[in-house]
Order: C-alpha cells, then structure tokens, then sequence
C-alpha cells in the first residue's frame, strides 16, 4: 500500500440538507488527510466535462442536471489506500445496496442523488484533482 490522493466531491443533496459537517467528520475519523477542499456550483459544462465517460448513459441528462441544481464541495483527500478506501466508506452508488454504516446508506437520497463522489482508480483521480485544484492549491 502507498499514500495516495483521491477526489472527493459531497453533492448538492447533502449540501441541501445541511449534511456536508456529518460527511467531513467521517473523513476526518477515517484517517483521511484533507488536502484542499473547496465549495463550489458547477456549471452546465463542467458537469459534462466532469462525467464525460457517462455521456451515452440513459442518466447522463440527469445527472448532470442534478450535479448544478446547487453548490458541491471538492475534497481532495490523502491517506494510504485513499482511493480504494473512500469508495468503501462511500458504499454503493444505490443506497439500497450500500452496507450498514457507509455514507451512502446514511446520507443518500436515491441511486442519482448520493451524497457523495470519489475517483474509481488511480488513473481517474490523476484526472479528477487537477479538474479541480490547480498545482498551487493541492
Ligand atoms: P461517482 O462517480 O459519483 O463516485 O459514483 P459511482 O462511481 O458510484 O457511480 P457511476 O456509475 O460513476 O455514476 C455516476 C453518478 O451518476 C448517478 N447515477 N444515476 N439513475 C441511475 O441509474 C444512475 N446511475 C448513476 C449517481 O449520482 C452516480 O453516483
Ligand atoms: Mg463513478
């Protein structure tokens, strides 16, 4: 295991409901570094670009409707396993299916509204960080 660096984001349905201290508090008690982080409302197009490789999904519209409906906040996050380890406490991306315990399963909405993003593998987070934090600000 090495130290890694995973992108966070928590997403406008946690915002919404005042959720976005709750989730931080987890990150912070499951031994994640919090490297930058930063609260933001995506544009049209920067949702697009962000889920570009979900672009000919039946969900794409929505999503990325859902994803400017308000402000997100960016996380970038370190620890050893970082990557793998922030999709475990996420949980499922359909909170029915998440385990017990995970941010999912206690936070989420339905399978779109979700409470949470991470990067799925080493090389989407290497996309992901500078998508939103400049060299400067990691
Ligand atoms: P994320 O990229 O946001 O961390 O989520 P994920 O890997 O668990 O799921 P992914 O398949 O990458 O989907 C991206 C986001 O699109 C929404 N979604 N809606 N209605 C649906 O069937 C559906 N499927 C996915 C969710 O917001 C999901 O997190
Ligand atoms: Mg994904």
């Amino acid at each position: 295991m090495s130290v890694e660096k995973t992108l966070a984001m928590i997403k406008p349905d946690a915002l919404e409901r005042g959720k976005q201290g709750l989730i931080i508090d987890r990150i912070l008690t499951n031994g994640f570094k919090i490297t930058a982080m930063k609260q933001m409302r995506l544009t049209r197009v920067q949702a697009e670009a962000f889920y570009k490789e979900h672009a000919e999904r039946p969900f794409f519209d929505s999503l990325c409707s859902y994803m400017t409906s308000g402000p997100i906040i960016a996380l970038v996050m370190e620890k050893e396993n970082a990557i793998k380890d922030w999709r475990d406490l996420m949980g499922a991306t359909d909170p029915t299916e998440a385990d017990a315990g995970t941010i999912r399963k206690d936070f989420a909405e339905s399978k779109e509204r979700n409470s949470s993003h991470g990067s799925d593998s080493p090389q989407s987070a290497h996309r992901e960080v500078p998508f939103f934090f400049s060299q400067l600000e990691r």
